[in-house]
């Protein structure tokens, strides 16, 4: 068997206890609300992901891309939403999904979007699913839940034969800006409240809202238990990252992915060494800048797996990871050829850049999940 020791670096690394536990979790606080888990696969965009996501086979999911969403009807996942307002001149790939899949479902936020929608649907002979999609502070995408132009576009769909309102979905994505606990609660607040305060108004023009669909992973994580919604949609959970733990969403030992790189160069006079692991290993992602003096582009782990205070990562260029010490006795026992490993700052965007993620039970590689790419 491999140890984590002798893979080819850089290498993205999952110790499978943890995500397990990570999914566990989310799974059990969903059953105990009562309300419908549609796991995002967007962090991972694998089939194995999932299935410890939904702790069974198959079920609903959350798709970002028209690849992930045919990826996983070609497992025969069969309840799939895709969470990004359509891009309409993908209508034949939706009308294909909705042929294929028992339940495929698509996000507007848009009148115009909806007439586009409606117009292949009736030409293909088709009932596209479609989901509202409102805005509850992240100002990204979503109309504003007291907008006239959510009844307009409710309006359509309802009366549309060629289309089918699935429900009113909204993501926290403003949760990240958080920088406490407590302001994660008020976000999940909002969300509940954005997606509710349309369900009322659909009632009070008659027309019917199955689904209010919430989900981010610092709400999800945070709150204790889902109430006010239909159906939670988180995903990073699977894995978190150095973000959620310096946010509060989670603690260091529930990081399940890391990065494994060599050491290339040290340099204890500059108090610097170098790895590689560069951008096209870690991500430019600048992590929780919003609560930091000085960015690091992920968190160095010790022997033991504990974060180490006393090194940033400062530069990335595409190979190199520059690591910077706070003081040169820290890199007085490193030597060339060294292992470390990195918690990633954004472990959605590390995962993407890699063809496939080595499965760890300790310090043994045990499996490999190969993910699915494109748009
Ligand atoms: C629409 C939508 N729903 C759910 C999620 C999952 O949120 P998170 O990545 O915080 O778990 C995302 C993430 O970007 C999203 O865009």
């Amino acid at each position: 068997m491999v140890s984590i020791f002798e893979l080819p670096t850089p290498a993205f690394v999952i110790d499978l206890e943890v995500a397990k536990r990570n999914c566990d979790r989310m799974r059990e606080k969903a059953a105990v609300s009562g309300v419908a888990l549609r796991p995002h696969v967007k962090t991972h965009k694998t089939i194995e992901g999932a299935r410890l996501q939904l702790g069974t086979e198959r079920g609903p999911v959350t798709v970002s891309t028209l690849a992930e969403a045919e990826f996983f009807a070609d497992h025969g996942f069969d309840d799939i939403t895709w969470a990004v307002p359509v891009a309409v001149a993908k209508a034949d790939r939706i009308v294909d999904l909705t042929r294929r899949v028992e339940r495929f479902q698509v996000l507007v936020d848009h009148p115009r979007a909806v007439s586009i929608l409606e117009e292949a649907a009736r030409a293909q002979s088709v009932r596209l699913r479609v989901f509202l999609e409102v805005d509850c502070g992240d100002h990204r995408t979503g109309i504003d839940p007291e907008d006239d132009q959510v009844l307009e576009v409710l309006r359509m769909i309802d009366a549309s034969k060629a289309l089918y309102l699935a429900g009113v979905l909204t993501h926290a994505g403003h949760s990240y800006r958080a920088r406490t606990r407590d302001e994660i609660l008020a976000v999940s607040e909002e969300e509940v409240r954005a997606v509710n305060i349309v369900s009322e108004r659909a009632r009070s023009s008659e027309i019917g809202v199955a689904v209010r669909s919430i989900g981010s992973t610092p709400t999800a994580a945070v709150v204790e238990r889902f109430s006010g919604v239909d159906e939670v949609r988180p995903g990073n959970y699977v894995f978190f990252d150095a973000f959620q733990a310096k946010i509060g969403t989670c603690e260091w030992q529930d990081c399940a992915a890391t990065v494994v790189a060599t050491v290339i160069a040290v340099h204890p006079g500059r108090r610097q060494m170098v790895v590689d692991a560069g951008a096209l290993a870690l991500s430019k992602d600048r992590g929780a800048e919003h609560l930091e003096d000085r960015i690091s582009y992920g968190v160095v782990l010790d022997q033991a797996g504990h974060p180490r205070g006393d090194l940033r990562v400062t530069t990335l260029s595409q190979e190199h990871g520059k690591i910077e010490a706070d003081t040169a006795a820290a890199l007085e026992s490193v030597r060339i050829g060294d292992i470390v490993r990195i918690i990633p700052n954004h472990s959605c965007l590390t995962a993407a850049l890699f063809e496939q993620y080595h499965i760890l039970r300790g310090s043994d590689v045990v499996g490999e999940w190969r993910p699915v790419r494109g748009w």
